[in-house]
């Protein structure tokens, strides 16, 4: 692929559709390369916004918008951030030859919604996940309980991320507030929740695998280092990289990543999310695109997962290898506030070998992610210890 000049007709455009922290990196990894990006969001100054050539704000679940959107700035490349996409009308750009979605319109289809991965994986590709039952109403979620998955168990919205309309629930009387919580929690309303039995792992981890062409001018899967990362009511509050892992459990790991993002196809870089217990491991979720406990390889890795995500789109050759132990602990916003201020700033990076990123969100709510903060040491309890203690001291207030 020839790279142009961007904002002239030898341009290569790139259309980010969800211009958040992750595609704020991918878009600034984009504009080093030279290319022409457009950064879409359902809000005005969203942080891509800030820092592509272009900014829309549509609907993006609406079909029309987003094909006039497409159809006016006629980009080479539709790179998804979210999953709460017209995914249909991604199929229909694809099928007309009108753009390429990475890393394909049936990857995006398939992952926006928990039943469509997780019956890929488990009854397709026989992969070991959690038990598992779908359930459309109050009665079906406490037969498919009673019967089946038993107590303790977890109901998501089969529309939803970050740990939004999720619960934990222990016992019968959690069962009704469990499926109000869900209705109320998912992105788009599909009355539709998944029960998943708790699986009790040691830790759970990342898997990034980069699908990208390698020097057999094939398209050829690698993997970063597994990232370890600790969770809070399913939003990711702190990872580590590398995570250490016995040799087989790092063997089925990279097995079902590469199966799963095989499946899913195009190039691209995906996050397997999996679960290991001693030597075992269960396929949890997979994000066909940069993942959030995946900002650490701003830090530890030669190329970050934003850099490969780029080059993989670009068919450019990539380089998965770690260079130092590293770790982030996210920013939260604390406060519900427009315009915020951060303060400490100077002091968290007093902190040795650290780094932040400020997202430029333009408001804060309590649990809204507004920064990370960056560390590398000599092992990954350290680079924990300062990526904490960076984040700790950078507080947000009302400006
Ligand atoms: N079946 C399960 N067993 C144990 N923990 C789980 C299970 N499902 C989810 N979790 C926990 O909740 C987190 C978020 O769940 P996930 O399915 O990844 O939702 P999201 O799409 O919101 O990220 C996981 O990273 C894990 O910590
Ligand atoms: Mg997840």
């Amino acid at each position: 692929m020839q790279i142009g000049t961007p904002l002239s007709s030898a341009a290569i455009r790139v259309m980010l559709l969800g211009s958040g922290e992750l595609g704020k990196e991918v878009i600034i990894e984009l504009q080093r390369m030279g290319v022409e990006v457009i950064a879409v969001d359902r809000y005005e100054n969203a942080p891509g916004h800030q820092v592509a050539h272009r900014a829309h704000v549509i609907d993006m679940t609406d079909r029309a918008a987003l094909r006039a959107l497409v159809e006016l700035e006629r980009p080479h490349f539709i790179v998804p951030e979210i999953e709460a996409i017209a995914t249909d009308e991604l199929q229909a750009i694809e099928q007309a030859g009108l753009s390429q979605v990475i890393p394909t319109a049936r990857a995006t289809q398939l992952t926006m919604n928990r039943e469509g991965i997780r019956r890929l994986a488990a009854e397709t590709l026989g992969l070991p996940t959690s038990p598992y039952r779908f359930a459309d109403s109050l009665d079906a979620l406490r037969d498919a309980i009673d019967t089946q998955i038993g107590f303790p168990c977890i109901v998501k919205p089969v529309m939803s991320s970050s740990g939004k309309g999720q619960s934990f629930l222990k016992c019968a009387d959690d069962v009704a507030p469990a499926w109000d919580y869900a209705a109320s929690g998912g992105r788009v309303d599909q009355g539709l929740v998944i029960v998943e039995g708790v699986i009790d792992f040691d830790y759970e981890i990342t898997l990034l695998t980069v699908r990208a062409i390698g020097a057999s001018g094939q398209v050829e899967t690698s993997f970063c280092d597994p990232i370890g990362h600790i969770q809070v009511k399913g939003d990711y509050v702190e990872s580590w990289q590398p995570q250490t892992m016995s040799a087989p459990a790092l063997a089925l790991a990279q097995d079902i990543a590469r199966r799963v993002t095989e499946n899913l196809g195009g190039r691209g870089l995906f996050g397997v999310e999996l679960f290991v217990k001693g030597d075992q491991v269960w396929f949890s979720e997979v994000s066909p695109r940069p993942h959030d406990t995946g900002m650490v390889t701003m830090c530890s890795q030669y190329q970050s997962e934003f850099e490969l995500h780029a080059r993989a789109i670009l068919g450019l050759p990539v380089d998965t290898r770690l260079r130092e132990p590293g770790a982030s602990a996210v920013i939260y916003g604390g406060v519900d506030t427009d315009a915020v201020q951060f303060n400490g700033v100077a002091d968290a990076l007093s902190v040795p070998r650290s780094s932040i990123r400020l997202f430029g969100k333009p408001a804060a709510f309590v649990r809204r992610r507004m920064g990370v903060a960056l560390a590398c040491a000599e092992n990954t309890d350290e680079a924990r210890k300062r990526a904490k203690l960076a984040a700790q001291k950078v507080t947000v207030s009302k400006a």
